[in-house]
């Protein structure tokens, strides 16, 4: 059996991956997921606001122009809330190199232009076999229109890529008009890859207290169906690599994941949930199904789910879509 895979030009052993989180905050814990079996890490990111932060305070300490700054940074998360200062991310990233042999996967989490995209570098320098680039943002602006947020994340990417030779991935929401689009306009960057999803945070309006309730769940399978039908459409129409983000939470759902065309499953909640033999487990489970189905490889079972040779993916979604609606039946 052939678990190998490419995902970003890296062989790994096989598909399923650690995804961005804080598994990666501990070397012990690091260690454990590869022992586990882990083909690569994917490291907790790194944010543009609290970069910034970072340069506006040595620079404020250097020229002692304190009220601007002050002011400057008023508006940014205090940095208590970030769990790796950027140099403690930077040794993190190089003690892990140190201690595993399987790729390591910085990332950088931002939606702007600016000096702190020169951490790229950085990361490369200190033993990234990836960067990951998360462009989490939500659109407010009624001025804004999706080509104007599309040009400047691509100009971000670009900026990224022309400055590391290490593969970028970009991390991408599932709200663009056009999807595919958007990807055929990434692989033009130079970028090598992109995760889809993103798991969008959503707040809950606490109606007694008039507030917002922060809080974050972990995902369940039930979010695996979105990241699988934007698989199957994109992946027969990009070269770019693919990973799935979202929802996998046993061999079942890897193993969608690669039939819809990913090239690499990553898993964060079920790990968090159930700890790093969970990802041992669902190798193993995954194994025994393509030897129990005479698969001799993961290339042979990755996209045979995709819309590869369908002519028209929009007509057969919606088909799909009119038989769902149709087919539903009440109780009474
Ligand atoms: C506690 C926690 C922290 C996370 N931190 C990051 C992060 O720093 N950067 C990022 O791109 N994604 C981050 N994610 C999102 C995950 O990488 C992943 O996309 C998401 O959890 C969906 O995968 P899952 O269903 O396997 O959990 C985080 C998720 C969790 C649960």
């Amino acid at each position: 059996m052939n678990l190998s895979t490419s995902y970003l030009g890296l062989s790994l052993s096989h598909p399923l991956i650690v995804g961005a989180s804080p598994l990666a905050d501990e070397l012990d814990s690091v260690k454990k997921l590869v022992d586990a079996g882990a083909a690569a890490v994917v490291m907790r990111s790194l944010f543009e606001e609290q970069l910034q932060q970072e340069s506006l305070a040595a620079l404020k300490h250097l020229d002692g122009h304190s009220d601007f700054y002050a002011e400057a940074t008023s508006y940014f998360p205090s940095t208590d809330v970030f769990a790796l200062r950027a140099e403690a991310y930077l040794n993190q990233l190089r003690r892990i190199r140190d201690a595993v042999s399987v790729p390591v996967i910085a990332s950088l989490n931002g939606t702007t232009l600016g000096g702190w995209l020169d951490y790229a570098q950085q990361l490369e320098q200190a033993g990234a076999s990836a960067l990951e680039l998360n462009l989490y943002s939500l659109p407010s602006s009624p001025l804004q229109s999706a080509s104007d947020i599309e040009q400047a994340q691509l100009q971000i990417i670009t900026q990224v890529q022309s400055s590391v030779k290490i593969p970028v991935a970009v991390k991408l929401s599932p709200f663009y008009t056009s999807l595919p689009h958007f990807v055929a306009d990434i692989a033009k960057t130079g970028a090598r890859g992109v995760v889809l999803f993103n798991r969008f945070y959503q707040p809950d309006i606490d109606i007694e207290a008039l507030e917002n309730q922060l809080e974050l769940h972990l995902s369940d399978s039930s979010e695996l169906l979105l990241r699988l039908r934007w698989l199957a459409i994109v992946s027969p129409r990009t070269e770019l690599s693919l990973a799935c983000s979202g929802g996998v939470h046993c061999a079942t759902d890897a193993i969608k994941a690669l039939m819809a065309g990913a090239h690499a499953v990553q898993m964060v909640s079920t790990l968090l949930r159930h700890g790093p033999q969970q990802l041992r487990k669902i190798l193993d489970e995954m194994t025994h199904w393509l030897v129990q189905h005479e698969y001799s490889s993961i290339a042979q079972l990755r996209g045979s789910m995709n819309h590869a040779r369908s002519p028209s993916p929009a007509a057969y979604e919606r088909a799909n879509y009119i038989r769902l609606l149709s087919s539903f039946h009440t109780e009474r």
